[in-house]
């Protein structure tokens, strides 16, 4: 994975190219965590990693939502937007530790809400915004 960053992404459809490229070296139990700021392209990227285990339909964010779950894709993806959660314990409620057991690939917009939430051994995506394009760079947590 960390031989893919750091890089530079100058649109939305190389964004998501990347994330296709990130999806060949997850396994089930994988978690990533999507850092950015609003509308760095997390969203993007998750559809890239989507598509790359087997979605052939587009994704939304789950902004509203808090949690999307695409059974369809090998392994199961299941992708989380913290944006709008106030505590942790809202985080719990929606059942994160049992998510945290399933045999699936968690990708989490926002993960910055609540970083004693994100698992030792995620895989960090840090985005930033240039004057054209995305800067992304990769660390284990
Ligand atoms: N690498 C890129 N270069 C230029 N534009 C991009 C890139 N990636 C995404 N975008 C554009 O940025 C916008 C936001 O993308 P996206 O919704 O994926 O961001 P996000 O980080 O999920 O935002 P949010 O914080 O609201 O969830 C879109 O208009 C998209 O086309
Ligand atoms: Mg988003």
């Amino acid at each position: 994975m960390q031989q893919l960053f750091p890089t530079i992404v100058q649109s939305p459809s190389a964004m998501k190219s990347l994330g296709m490229k990130v999806s060949k070296h997850l396994q089930a139990g994988d978690i990533v965590a999507l850092i950015g700021d609003l509308g760095a392209g997390k969203t993007h990227l998750t559809q890239g990693i989507a598509e790359g285990l087997g979605r052939t339909d587009s994704i939304t964010s789950p902004t509203f939502s808090l949690v999307n779950e695409y059974p369809e894709c090998r392994p199961e993806l299941i992708h989380f937007d913290w944006y709008r959660l106030d505590t942790p314990e809202e985080l719990l409620s929606i059942g994160w530790e049992d998510y945290l057991e399933r045999d699936a690939i968690l990708v989490v917009e926002w993960p910055d809400r609540f970083p004693e939430m994100v698992p030792a051994g995620s895989h960090c995506l840090h985005i930033e915004h240039l004057e054209s394009g995305r800067s992304i760079t990769y660390q284990r947590a």
